[in-house]
């Protein structure tokens, strides 16, 4: 695992668009796994923004994300689908085409709609890079505690932490849904490389068990420590938790030596 630790969130987030641009720009049919929750919204500024000054086109961008709710009508404003359309879909050059969720409308199968979207990200070549946040819980996409490591695609129930942490987003009289479909563990590991962000005291320990705790599904993102190519975008307060700052910066500036003298290595 590659750790960095920046001062603010608006950092993280500059940092996870230049990954993005360099993987749009280095790859001729580059797919890029997407992610949800306030975490990643500020990166989705940062790739509109680029997007508008001529930095980045997403004409020939594949998406995939993590999850959708179940049950729940595209145009509906919960919906990941409007989530993507809001922060990013409607603000760039995307062929919508190209833009994938693991829905499950009412009366589809949620195995068969698993089984298929895990086909369809497999003909597309496999996910370049995952963007991933994490839940207080240590959740990726909405693999829960207790997931299995080599899940794939799949119908969840969400654990009540989940439905609270996430209450905040629902308005009183809207209905908050209680399952998603969502990539299994197995599914985002398979991905190339994998981009963690986590912002904020409120996931500082989650980071704390990801990177420092025994590989477990208690906590869904250690089974990153498993992965060869993650790296995890922290500020101060979400790496609070954490013991080795000190290595961890002096790594880091070790590595953009590296990079000065040989350029980056990224194997798309
Ligand atoms: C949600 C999503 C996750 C996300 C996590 C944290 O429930 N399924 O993909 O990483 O919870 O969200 P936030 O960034 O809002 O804290």
């Amino acid at each position: 695992m590659q750790i960095i630790i920046y001062d603010n969130a608006q950092q993280v987030a500059h940092n996870a668009a230049l990954w993005v641009k360099e993987l749009i720009n280095k790859k001729p049919d580059p797919v890029l796994g997407l992610a949800t929750g306030s975490t990643p919204i500020s990166l989705y500024k940062q790739l509109v923004e680029q997007h508008k000054t001529n930095q980045i086109s997403f004409k020939n961008v594949t998406t995939f994300n993590l999850d959708e709710y179940h049950h729940i009508a595209p145009e509906n404003p919960q919906s990941y689908r409007s989530f993507m359309a809001e922060n990013l879909f409607n603000h760039v050059d995307i062929d919508l085409k190209n833009t994938y969720l693991p829905t499950c409308a009412t009366g589809q199968n949620p195995r068969e709609q698993g089984l298929a979207y895990e086909d369809k990200i497999k003909k597309q070549g496999g996910v370049d890079l995952q963007i991933l946040g994490i839940g207080a819980n240590g959740h990726i996409g909405f693999n829960e505690p207790t997931s299995s490591l080599s899940s794939r695609t799949r119908i969840k129930t969400l654990t009540q932490q989940t439905i609270t942490d996430n209450s905040r987003l629902f308005r009183p009289d809207e209905e908050q849904p209680t399952m998603a479909m969502t990539m299994g563990i197995a599914t985002i590991m398979d991905a190339r490389y994998v981009l963690l962000m986590a912002t904020g005291a409120n996931k500082a320990n989650a980071v704390k068990d990801m990177i420092t705790g025994g590989v477990s599904v208690m906590c869904p993102a250690s089974a990153l420590q498993m992965h060869e190519n993650a790296i995890v975008l922290l500020d101060k307060a979400a790496a609070s938790e954490l013991s080795d700052h000190s290595y961890y910066q002096w790594a880091n500036n070790e590595n953009s030596k590296l990079i000065e003298d040989y350029g980056y290595f990224h194997n798309y």
